[in-house]
């Protein structure tokens, strides 16, 4: 019998069905009087681990319910799917392969075996040679078909192969080499790309294609569009490609068929999601923006959080907790969302990065045995930073009728300060997080003098849970271990839930549709269209469309 079936379904489980009495007994309670009853619970219900302080202490749990969510973890067998992980096994199951993004961040002298191979080695050859064509590129070495250096750098790649670069970029470019320029190009609609290349001379511009598979429409439809750039600008010679491409992916021969040369290929492996990729050659434009010293302080960050993982108990566990609280405020307060909300301007793209991480990897609708799952699975992830989003959403979280647990990032210190702004964002973020929680009374607004009126529409209820994580500065190594604080909160959800949290069998549908879809929408002659009435008509519609001027 295989690991996953010995245990109960998630819903006979001792420890959910406790949770959900526990809850009934708890639906009155506030977090007014949570504090109020505990002089020390802002200070208890809080961990610090490898630099991340997370206060835990405002959400709607006690110690009972934490007991509970640790002895739900125990009887879903998380520290053996951990282990699982960590050692390579095909957790992966409806794709039969390993689960190993662990193994980017590895120590040179660590084993982890797949198939019996040890895939350490491998990952270090890979990280030398990003270093070697990165100190080749940033001095000036590595020269364009020209000869000239190259000054500008586009990543084409979508989804993990898009979404972690561009946010690594952005938060920390304070750490970047300010003489390239840096882009990223993901949509297929056109004028990404456009946007992206019309100040930039193609005799300085290296593009990197970024895709794990090297088949990804979006992807390929860029690359080729680069392709015809490139040789439009340096006078059609098909030599140049060689100069200004280079491919990032697990895919040789087609890296090969699309003519970039596979000694400038970076490689990594099927056990690694694309989601999960930001650490491997995946990152390449992020170490050519900052340098492979940070680069590598940036895999010390994700280490240590993984090191914490695999060998911390569940109560001191930050991932862990994480974990389990948004499993309790997703199952049992029935929040069908989480507001990711950095207070760190540098963090702009976290929440974007954050939405493929967690509803990739947790919206699944089986379980890993392909039953139907009894209970709601990954919730939406969604967020701005701070301060913009509280005057814009942040009046729905406090006073509509829906339930968002927040997590907010901030940090002890501005990367570059700049007069009193970084205790006025810090104010805000600490406000935020306590008005959510304690709110305002009728008595209290009454007591201001506020007209009667007018009172109901100025109460806060309060009792609305948040995560607030902070941590010194944003460093490489601190947004290494930030990003794996969320991958493995993602893994505990999804283990929980009994769920494959790394596969994405729910975007193919609409892919291979859209395929079958094109030559309809470019043929001459009016096609034959067997679709549905309302997409038959859309497509009249658009070819209507398309031949006006
Ligand atoms: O959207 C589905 C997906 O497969 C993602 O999981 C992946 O990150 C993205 O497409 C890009 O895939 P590739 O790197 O193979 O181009």
């Amino acid at each position: 019998m295989s690991a996953t079936t010995r245990i109960k379904s998630l819903i006979e489980r001792p420890a959910w069905k406790a949770l959900a009495a526990h809850h009934q007994r708890l639906q009155k309670l506030h977090l007014r009087k949570l504090f109020a009853d505990d002089p020390t619970r802002g200070e208890r219900l809080a961990v610090e681990a490898a630099g991340l302080y997370l206060d835990y202490s405002k959400n709607r749990i006690t110690d009972r319910t934490l007991k509970l969510l640790v002895q739900l973890a125990e009887e879903s067998d998380l520290s053996g799917r951990i282990a699982a992980m960590f050692s390579g096994d095909k957790i992966n199951t409806t794709e039969n392969r390993a689960v190993l993004h662990v193994a980017l961040r590895a120590p040179i002298g660590a084993t982890i075996l797949v198939d019996g191979k040890n895939v350490v080695p491998e990952v270090h050859a890979v990280l030398a040679k990003m270093a070697s064509f990165s100190d080749r590129v940033r001095s000036g070495a590595w020269k364009g078909h020209t000869g000239k250096r190259i000054k500008n750098v586009i990543n084409i790649g979508i989804g993990g192969s898009d979404l972690g670069p561009v946010m690594a970029y952005e938060a920390l470019k304070h750490y970047s080499e300010r003489s390239l320029t840096f882009r990223f190009v993901s949509n297929v609609d056109g004028i990404d790309f456009v946007e992206a290349t019309r100040d930039l001379e193609p005799a300085e511009t290296l593009f990197i294609i970024s895709s794990k598979t090297f088949t990804t429409l979006e992807t390929m439809t860029n690359a080729q569009s680069a392709r015809d750039w490139l040789l439009h600008g340096l006078g059609r010679d098909r030599k140049a490609v060689a100069r200004h491409f280079v491919a990032v992916s697990t895919n040789a021969e087609k890296v090969s068929a699309f003519g970039i040369d596979t000694a400038n290929m970076f490689g990594f492996w099927d056990w690694v999601g694309g989601r999960y990729s930001m650490d491997s050659a995946i990152g390449l434009s992020t170490m050519l923006a900052i340098g492979p010293d940070n680069f590598y302080a940036m895999l010390k960050g994700f280490r240590e959080i993984d090191e914490h993982f695999r060998n911390t108990s569940f109560e001191r566990n930050l991932p862990v907790l994480m974990g389990l609280l948004a499993v309790w405020n997703n199952d049992f307060l029935g929040a069908p969302t989480v507001a990711v909300l950095p207070y760190e301007q540098y963090l702009k793209r976290f929440p974007a990065y954050l939405q493929q991480l967690t509803m990739e990897s947790n919206g699944k609708h089986v379980t890993l045995a392909g039953k139907k799952v009894e209970y709601q699975t990954g919730p939406i992830y969604w967020g701005e930073p701070g301060t913009n989003g509280q005057h814009s959403f942040y009046q729905l979280i406090h006073q509509g009728t829906r339930l968002i647990p927040c997590d907010f990032i901030a940090f002890g210190h501005a990367l570059t300060p700049l007069g009193r702004h970084h205790d006025i964002l810090l104010a805000n973020v600490f406000a935020q997080a306590e008005a959510l929680a304690f709110g305002k009374t009728p008595e209290e607004v009454i007591a201001e003098g506020t007209p009667a009126a007018l009172v109901p529409h100025r109460v806060f209820e309060g009792n609305r849970p948040s995560n607030v994580i902070l941590a010194d500065r944003l460093t490489p190594e601190v947004l290494g271990k930030l990003v794996a604080l969320y991958e493995h909160s993602v893994f505990t959800q999804g283990i929980i839930w009994n769920i494959d949290s790394f596969d994405q069998w729910g975007v193919e549908l609409g892919k291979v549709l859209a395929q079958r879809i094109v030559p309809e929408l470019e043929s001459k002659a009016a096609p034959k269209l067997k679709h549905d009435t309302s997409t038959n008509t859309l497509i009249r519609h658009y070819r209507t469309l398309r031949q006006t001027k």
